[in-house]
């Protein structure tokens, strides 16, 4: 295990230091003897093009996340006072392990508590014809038994924003990022779609991704979660940039967004004479004179003969001659003591014991119960289904990316492990923005990690 942390750790370094010319990495040099010393500089990533960016917080800086986020003081419906309230603890710290000097990131402390924290976006985003990229920072610095560390894109309304009141019904837009539950792991997206004959609105869960999360989510390191999802319907899913689901909210989500044209008619019965039987026994077969339903398909074997040395009048088993009653044997309680069975010695070296009983054998001339063989049912009419008829919920949704705009972002979670480190929340409609802000925090914690497992590992 450590060797292979030591390779990748080289791997990544070597890496980093041909991209990156300029950078600390040129600042001490690599041997084998000597720790690396100097830390991976860190400055908190700044925005270049606002206008772009609809949301972006690092963390860094703890007296603007206090004035830009808001503690849910919810009560979540039906269930169990003691657990009611959203008071799981939000604190902003920096990372327990390999964190970069002067970074720091949103931590649930809390363990076996709903919490709920939230802020408004620097402006909503409206689906039009702009992709949606939203990215953030995961570490599960204590792993996790059970519990989710995914964000709601919180769903703009007439009314006022109230996060104080932030809970499990407020209505969302899109749900995204892990999930895990024992042996159960999982990346959440899913999004709420407007029915556009009722204006229902369902909830739409997208495949599997096709990468295994088991390591990700166990190995307690960051991992970055990207989702980018375009005008055309088209998404895109990354954990660490690399491609884990992707596809089509009209071909690639449970429930499908739209429904089928036709619907079997719920009024259809199937007609009494109605025959979905393939096979049917012929009913012009006999059964031959000489068969015998009720031939016993065992008879005793009459060739067989009693073996010499049979001993009729020992018993295969016998008492115990050696055991004796028990001290604390109480007869009124146990019954009456007997001795165990053993084999019977005198056996031992016959060919067997008691009453000899000749074998059985098949019995030549056992058919089993006569039944006419199987035909082709020459009324058949194949399996019934009901007819077809237009769906009256039909309806195409051929743009369900126009969902309902976004106004804020939250995280409503509950978990049984505590300290999730949320970091490095971007959102966005230009995917080299979202990349530049994970090369300036999240790669550089990376290379802090690799460093960090180098020098554990030579010393
Ligand atoms: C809207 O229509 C769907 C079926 O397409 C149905 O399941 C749902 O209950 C309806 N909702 C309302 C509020 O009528």
């Amino acid at each position: 295990m450590k060797k292979i942390t030591l390779v990748f750790g080289l791997i990544f370094l070597l890496s980093s230091s041909i991209a990156e010319s300029d950078d600390a990495s040129e600042a001490y040099v690599e041997t084998e003897e000597e720790v690396p010393t100097v830390d991976i500089p860190y400055k908190s990533p700044e925005i270049l093009e606002p206008s772009r960016v609809y949301f972006s917080e690092h963390f860094d800086d703890p007296a603007e996340v206090e004035k830009r986020w808001v503690r849910s003081e919810a009560k979540k419906e039906g269930i169990s006072e003691d657990i009611a309230k959203y008071d799981g603890e939000w604190k902003i710290e920096s990372p327990l392990r390999d964190g970069l000097i002067g970074d720091k990131g949103l931590v649930l402390k809390t363990q076996a508590k709903h919490a709920a924290i939230s802020s408004p976006l620097k402006r909503p985003f409206v689906f039009q014809d702009k992709p949606l990229i939203v990215q953030y920072e995961v570490t599960l610095q204590d792993g996790q038994q059970c519990g989710g560390a995914y964000l709601k894109l919180l769903s703009k309304s007439s009314q006022p924003l109230h996060l104080e009141q932030f809970h499990d019904k407020t209505p969302y837009t899109i749900m995204f990022g892990p999930d895990k539950c024992g042996g159960d792991y999982k990346l959440h997206f899913i999004f709420n779609h407007r029915n556009p004959i009722n204006g229902s609105i369902q909830e739409k869960h997208s495949k599997k991704p096709s990468e295994r999360l088991e390591d990700l989510i166990n190995d307690k390191h960051p991992h970055l979660y990207t989702l980018v999802l375009n005008p055309d319907n088209s998404f895109e899913i990354f954990i660490d940039n690399k491609l884990v689901n992707s596809g089509t909210l009209l071909d690639d989500f449970m429930p499908a967004v739209n429904p089928p044209a036709e619907i079997e008619d719920p009024t259809d019965k199937k007609p009494e004479d109605w025959d979905e039987r393939e096979k049917i026994p012929d009913p012009a077969a006999v059964k031959p004179e000489d068969w015998d339903d009720d031939a016993p398909a065992q008879i005793i074997d009459e060739s067989a003969t009693k073996p010499d040395g049979w001993l009729d009048n020992e018993q295969p088993h016998i008492a115990d001659p050696n055991a004796q009653k028990p001290v604390d044997w109480d007869s009124e309680m146990d019954g009456e003591w007997e001795p165990p069975l053993i084999d019977n010695p005198a056996c031992e070296s016959a060919p067997g014991c008691g009453t000899w009983e000749p074998p059985l054998v098949n019995n030549p001339a056992f058919k089993g119960k006569w039944r006419a063989p199987l035909i082709d049912n020459p009324n058949y009419k194949g399996k019934w289904r009901p007819k077809l008829i237009p769906n009256p919920d039909y309806f195409e949704d051929k743009t369900p990316f126009k969902m309902t705009s976004v106004e804020a972002i939250g995280f409503e979670l509950w978990s049984m492990s505590k300290d999730i480190l949320f970091d490095n929340i971007i959102i966005t409609e230009e995917i080299t923005i979202a990349q530049q802000w994970a090369a300036d925090t999240f790669q550089k914690k990376r290379q802090k990690i690799a460093k960090d497992s180098v020098s554990h590992v030579i010393n």
